[in-house]
């Protein structure tokens, strides 16, 4: 018997080596495959097609035998695979992530082979044609990023890859780079193809040694076939700033992970000075689609006004059915959280989600017809960011999220520029007196009798508010990056909805 069974790190940290090991003692042949990305359901088990999950040593008798209640029909056909429109993710499930064989009998290099027949001004065509947009967050055309690479003068210029992907809820960037290595591979020397560099780094973090270990290992094997691009894979030592692309290649350099101020961009100096191309994981990744026969109008023709494709929804949270969901842009929140979700873990209903990382505003589940899309996002005050979504249901205390966002801007902050180094730490401050009637948390906690009258708390909620505010309109707008400058979004977005979690016994004022 053919058993397919995940050797993703979700699946692993679920026991899938030690299932594998118990199938195999039973006579199975064994292939460790990327995951469908339904991670409610690992580790799961895959033979003719059906699935089994989540699974442990004890169903394995009786999966072989046909009496497992773990059963959940034909994978492809589960409503959560069905709905989706895979194209980044379409090998999920079904290849085995180092086997360049499995990638080559799925189309691999396919885009590849084409692409060497083209002109690299006809690649940034069509890449311009599909409406790509920059998969990090900020949704910048990608093929405007490549064009102003490739007609910079310079002799040397660089492809660099973020995977550092450290927003809450995302994990599409290692399951891709676990599941799909050749893909970022393929991808990457398209783009240095297009726009004439010689060397690609993947910049990726520390906690990701799985994602490490196989894109090292695809890279080897697919020497010959990028031949004589160098491509690396480059460990960052875990600062959230170290996303921020600037940040990111000062770090690549061997220097601190410190912000640098735009202009110049990195696609005029970026890497060693050199015109670079600073793409997320899933901006390449989606290359090999869209630079396949057709692929540049097919990316097209998805999606919602400006956002064209699909997108990589990641599930997460206190979420029923978390995982990866890739579909066209377009679909309403409320959809993604409740329908495909299935609403909460814990069965309480839906408090509030975050969507795009620890800087995305905190959304009411009276917003959920918001459309997911970038401008649909920005016109509601949110960002979809990286497309992670944090699910929390009702027993979250939201003047506590608020607070976690400054105190996340402060530890994470690189220290560069002062509404975002000084405003976090004032900003932790200004909530706690909100939330403690106008007493810093750390005193309150020594000294209890400390608390004011609640008329006195109510009043001075107010004008701590007023600060708040005008905290958050000097971080949005004087912050030289987009940590400083999107902290604020959480924080307003958790008062504006939730008034009452900050305000404790005192009267939320007016
Ligand atoms: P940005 O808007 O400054 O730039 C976006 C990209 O376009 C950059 O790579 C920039 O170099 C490039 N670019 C801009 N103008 C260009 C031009 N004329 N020619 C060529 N390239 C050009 O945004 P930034 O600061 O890079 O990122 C902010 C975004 O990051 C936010 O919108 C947020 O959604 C997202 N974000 C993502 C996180 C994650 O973990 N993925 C975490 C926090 C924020
Ligand atoms: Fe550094 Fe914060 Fe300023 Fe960004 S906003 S440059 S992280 S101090």
């Amino acid at each position: 018997t053919l058993v397919k069974i995940s050797d993703d790190a979700l699946a692993l940290a679920g026991g899938a080596d030690k299932l594998a090991k118990a199938f195999e003692a039973k006579g199975c042949e064994v292939h460790r495959t990327s995951s469908w990305g339904m991670q409610w359901l690992e580790p799961m088990v895959e033979i003719d097609g059906k699935g089994f999950g989540p699974a442990t040593l004890d169903d394995v008798d009786a999966i072989l035998d046909g009496s497992s209640d773990k059963g959940i029909g034909v994978i492809a056909e589960h409503p959560f695979i069905a709905r989706q429109q895979r194209l980044t993710f379409a090998r999920a499930g079904k290849t085995r992530p180092t086997s360049i064989d499995d990638y080559e009998d799925t189309g691999g290099w396919q885009a590849w082979k084409r692409v060497r027949t083209m002109e690299p001004a006809a690649v940034i065509e069509e890449v311009l044609a599909s409406g790509l947009r920059g998969r990090g967050g900020a949704g910048f055309p990608t093929g405007i990023k490549w064009k102003t690479v490739a007609e910079a003068k310079s002799d040397r210029k660089y492809i660099v890859v973020n995977a550092d992907e450290g927003d809450s809820g995302t994990f599409a960037d290692r399951m891709l780079m676990e599941g799909d290595p050749y893909q970022l591979i393929e991808g990457m020397a398209i783009a240095a193809y297009a726009v004439g560099a010689q060397t690609a780094y993947i910049y990726t973090r520390s906690e990701y040694p799985h994602a490490i270990a196989k894109m090292e290992e695809a890279i080897r094997r697919a020497e010959p076939i990028i031949s004589p691009l160098h491509m690396e894979v480059r460990m960052g030592a875990g600062a959230y700033v170290c996303g921020e692309e600037t940040s990111l290649l000062n770090s690549l350099e061997g220097k601190r992970g410190e912000v640098r101020a735009k202009p110049p961009l990195p696609a005029l100096e970026g890497f060693m000075g050199k015109p670079t191309v600073v793409n997320n994981v899933l901006t390449i990744a989606a290359i090999p689609h869209i630079l396949a026969e057709g692929g540049a109008e097919e990316y097209a023709r998805l999606g919602v006004d400006r956002s064209k494709g699909t997108m990589p929804i990641q599930l997460a949270g206190n979420i029923k059915h978390g995982g990866l969901f890739e579909v066209a842009f377009g679909l309403p929140l409320g959809e993604l959280v409740n329908e495909i979700g299935g609403g909460t873990f814990t069965g309480k209903p839906v408090k509030a989600v975050q969507v795009g990382g620890p800087l995305g505003a905190y959304i009411h589940p009276d917003q959920f017809d918001l459309v997911f899309g970038y401008e649909e996002f920005a016109a509601a005050d949110a960002l979809i960011g990286h497309a992670g979504i944090t699910v929390f249901d009702e027993s979250v205390d939201m003047g506590e999220m608020a607070r976690f966002a400054m105190e996340f801007c402060a530890a994470e902050s690189c220290g560069k520029c002062t509404p975002c180094r000084i405003g976090a730490v004032r900003g932790v401050e200004v909530i706690d007196r909100i939330r403690t009637g106008g007493r810093q948390r750390d005193v309150l906690e020594l000294r209890p009798q400390m608390h004011n009258t609640t008329k006195d708390k109510g009043r001075e909620a107010a004008e701590e508010v007023g600060l708040l505010t005008d905290l958050c309109e000097t971080m949005k707008f004087g912050s030289l990056c987009a940590l400083g400058g999107f902290t604020p979004y959480p924080v307003m977005s958790a008062l504006k909805h939730w008034p009452q979690d900050f305000f404790g016994e005192s009267e939320v004022p007016a």
